[in-house]
């Protein structure tokens, strides 16, 4: 059960949890503030240990006191804020950090209070409660169950809360939420989640929250000539699968967007295999389809008054007697044909069917996601995604939106030079190039498949997953770019 979020206006270290977390201001001493609260209520440890830490509020200092009794919280987790304006992304990370740092010390209660003036505050710290909390245990048995569950969650605000806030901190549950279902399924591992299941659990979720959903098995993608996602699906025992899913706003939409999502519930690389190290982590190539279904269930509960579509292209790369083949040729939705290079480039052949429906949907907008090349990873290195987009002026929404959402997003460039590469001596196009650029030559591939839409490529390859916790992010799927997507449709409202 993930963690419930509830609002309350209390004095924070008055508040009957395991443990609180408080932001702290740089430039904080005993002398004043919470710590001197604490010293008076603690006693002369207190600032010992605050000598000791040296610790003055900055940014991602964290300091933690066991008040035995003398306070209503049985813990009280400082956590420096630096010394700029503190924003709802301060907020997110600060609860973030609080629920893993209460998971970690066996807590089933936290609450985080949220520093008076900061715009959507609440919404923000309730989104960081769930994304810290979680973790994926569903595999683990006996002893590595964990014992206790953080199941309760307060946002505590000064003064008294009106409706205003109580919604906020319900939609950012489920905001949460959302983003925790891109994670299980980044999670999730491959022998369990395949194409097919993929494209349940996108059903599932969408029709319990009111969307329209269709899916397309292997007859009608066959029928509907989606060659490419069912050239790369062919080597494997599981079936290809595409998912669409579709909320229409009550009133009158202000616009049609469409998400497209990578869903390789595992890359092997096909006959072009992938060395054994790693390989494993190839279960997390369905990372852009996870955050589309996510983002769905997310824009379920926004309720924008825009159109939204999500699409996602499944299926399994592996090596196989049936499996494609370097120098094979194979037509596609948009019609044109594609020759195969490498069979580990499958992600822009099955993006390149996705694009071309979702393009005849005639959006205002398609934004497409996914794990797409290394060479991203090797430019900006694991915790960035890189953004290309064919109109000059999205790429400021995109850049707004990201740090509003405070994600990291870097503009990348559709090389023209590069366009060469792609040419084919015996089809219309192929599908990779010269190594060099290879995030962008994937880029200016998917390109060719959206005409004159207006369209941005995420690459997500980098931070879909990792290695490690850090800021609102845990340890494997991260649902990195579900926030940015949600600001995005937010721009396009009202
Ligand atoms: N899914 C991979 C890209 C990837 C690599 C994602 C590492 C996350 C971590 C993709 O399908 C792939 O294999 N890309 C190749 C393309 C190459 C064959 C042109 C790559 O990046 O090496
Ligand atoms: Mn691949
Ligand atoms: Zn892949």
């Amino acid at each position: 059960m993930p963690i419930k979020v509830n609002l309350a206006s209390s004095d924070p270290l008055s508040t009957a949890v395991d443990v609180v977390v408080i932001g702290v201001p740089e430039g904080a001493s005993t002398g004043e503030g919470v710590l001197a609260r604490l010293v008076e209520a603690l006693g002369e440890s207190v600032a010992r240990q605050v000598k000791r830490d040296d610790f003055m509020g900055k940014k991602d200092q964290s300091i933690d006191f066991a008040t035995h009794g003398a306070l209503k919280p049985g813990r009280v987790l400082l956590l420096g804020l630096g010394g700029g304006k503190i924003t709802d992304v301060d907020c997110r990370v600060l609860a973030a950090k609080g629920a893993r740092f209460a998971n970690g010390v066996r807590a089933e209660s936290v609450a985080v209070a949220v520093p008076p003036g900061v715009e959507r505050g609440e919404r923000a710290a309730a989104e960081g409660l769930v994304l810290g909390a979680y973790r994926f245990t569903r595999y683990l048995t006996g002893d590595r169950v964990p014992k206790v569950a953080l199941s309760r969650g307060t946002v505590v605000v000064e003064g008294k809360p009106g409706k205003a806030a109580r919604d906020a901190v319900a939609l950012g549950q489920q905001v949460g939420e959302a983003i925790c279902v891109a994670r299980d399924l980044v999670n999730e591992p491959p022998n369990e989640l395949y194409p097919e299941a993929l494209a349940r659990v996108a059903a599932a979720l969408g029709k319990q929250r009111g969307l329209k959903v269709t899916v397309f098995d292997k007859a009608a993608l066959t029928r509907r000539g989606m060659k490419l996602i069912m050239a790369v699906g062919q080597g494997s025992a599981r079936e290809p699968r595409l998912v669409h899913m579709i909320y229409a706003p009550p009133g009158k939409p202000k616009g049609k967007l469409a998400f497209v999502g990578k869903g390789l519930t595992f890359d092997s690389g096909g006959l072009c295999i992938k060395p054994a190290p790693g390989m494993e982590e190839m279960k997390g190539d369905m990372g852009g389809a996870a955050n589309v279904v996510a983002l769905m269930t997310a824009v379920a509960a926004l309720k924008p008054n825009v159109e939204v579509h999500g699409i996602i292209g499944a299926a399994e790369n592996m090596p196989d007697g049936a499996a494609y083949r370097p120098g094979d040729i194979f037509g596609s939705l948009d019609g044109r044909t594609v020759e195969i290079i490498n069979t580990d480039a499958e992600g822009r052949l099955v993006l390149a069917d996705c694009l071309a429906y979702a393009r005849a949907l005639k959006p205002d907008l398609i934004v497409d996601n996914a794990t797409l090349t290394g060479a991203c990873m090797v430019a900006l290195g694991p915790t960035v995604s890189g953004f290309f987009t064919n109109r000059e002026e999205l790429a400021d929404r995109v850049r707004s939106a990201a740090k509003a959402a405070g994600e990291s997003m870097w503009q990348m460039p559709l090389v023209e030079e590069l366009r060469e590469g792609l040419k084919s001596d015996w089809a219309d196009i192929r599908h990779t190039a010269e190594r060099w650029g290879g995030a962008i030559t994937a880029a200016l591939f998917l390109r060719e498949f959206v005409g004159d839409t207006p369209w941005v490529h995420v690459d997500i390859a980098g931070p879909s997953m990792a290695s490690k916790p850090y800021g609102i992010v845990s340890k494997g799927g991260t649902g990195h770019g579900v926030l940015t997507f949600l600001r995005l449709i937010e721009g396009f409202t009202g």
